[in-house]
């Protein structure tokens, strides 16, 4: 199996799993005897599972703003054709989710680093990353994208939430050097116009040589 289609599919690993516990339970219930408390004990296992992963997922969600949502293949591609990723480059992702960018910005040469403050999802990119065989040009931090230090990375890639966007356009005005490439996906910093679009929602920003 691809680390492609292994990762795409988290989600649904997850669900199967969760719901293979399910029916499971439920079809041992049918049964009755033994068979009915090995079904309550699976449909228990099953139902907190389900629950402990969308609480947490949730409240990371409203704690933090930006919902865990990975970047499709197509755009993905985009964002690393329009920031023209080559080898020297030094890339951060700001909310790097499953580590996907970090992975496809070292398999054309740069080196990569991603914040993440979801440490199960941290965790997972720890393991996709290693899986990827690119391990030694990635890492993984487990934190705030606010408190990342983006002086010398020649590249950003974000896909965030609006509402976070104002705050983050000062600070990369601050911290990065001109001529940085900063790829957004989804999201606009509204002062700033964009140098290229793909037309699906990727959008590059270039960094000025002026400080505001
Ligand atoms: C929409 S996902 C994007 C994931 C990845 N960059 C991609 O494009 O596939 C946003 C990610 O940002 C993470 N996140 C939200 N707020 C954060 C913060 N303050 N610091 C670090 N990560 C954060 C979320 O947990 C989530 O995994």
């Amino acid at each position: 199996m691809s680390a492609d289609v292994f990762g795409l599919n988290k989600n649904t690993i997850v669900a199967a799993a969760v719901s293979c516990a399910a029916v499971f339970g439920v079809a041992a219930l049918m049964r009755g005897g033994t068979a009915s408390a090995i079904g309550w004990a699976a449909v228990i296992v099953a139902a907190s599972a389900a629950a402990a992963i969308l609480a947490f997922t949730i409240v990371f969600s409203v704690l933090f703003g930006a919902p865990y949502l990975p970047t499709d293949r197509r755009n993905l591609a985009s964002m690393m054709e329009l920031a023209a990723v080559k080898p020297g480059d030094r890339v951060a992702d700001l909310g790097s989710g499953d580590g996907r960018i970090l992975i496809a910005a070292a398999k054309l040469g740069a080196t990569a680093e991603g914040w993440e403050v979801n440490p199960l999802i941290w965790a997972w990119s720890l393991w996709r990353v290693r899986r990827a065989g690119v391990g030694k040009s990635v890492r993984l931090h487990l934190g705030s994208y606010w408190g990342a230090p983006m002086s010398g990375f020649s590249v950003v890639t974000l896909f965030l939430i609006q509402s976070k966007m104002p705050r983050m356009a000062r600070k990369l005005r601050q911290e990065l050097a001109a001529g940085s490439r900063v790829v957004s996906y989804v999201f606009k910093f509204s002062e700033w116009e964009p140098a290229a679009t793909n037309g699906h929602g990727v959008r590059l920003y270039v960094m000025p040589g002026d400080r505001k």
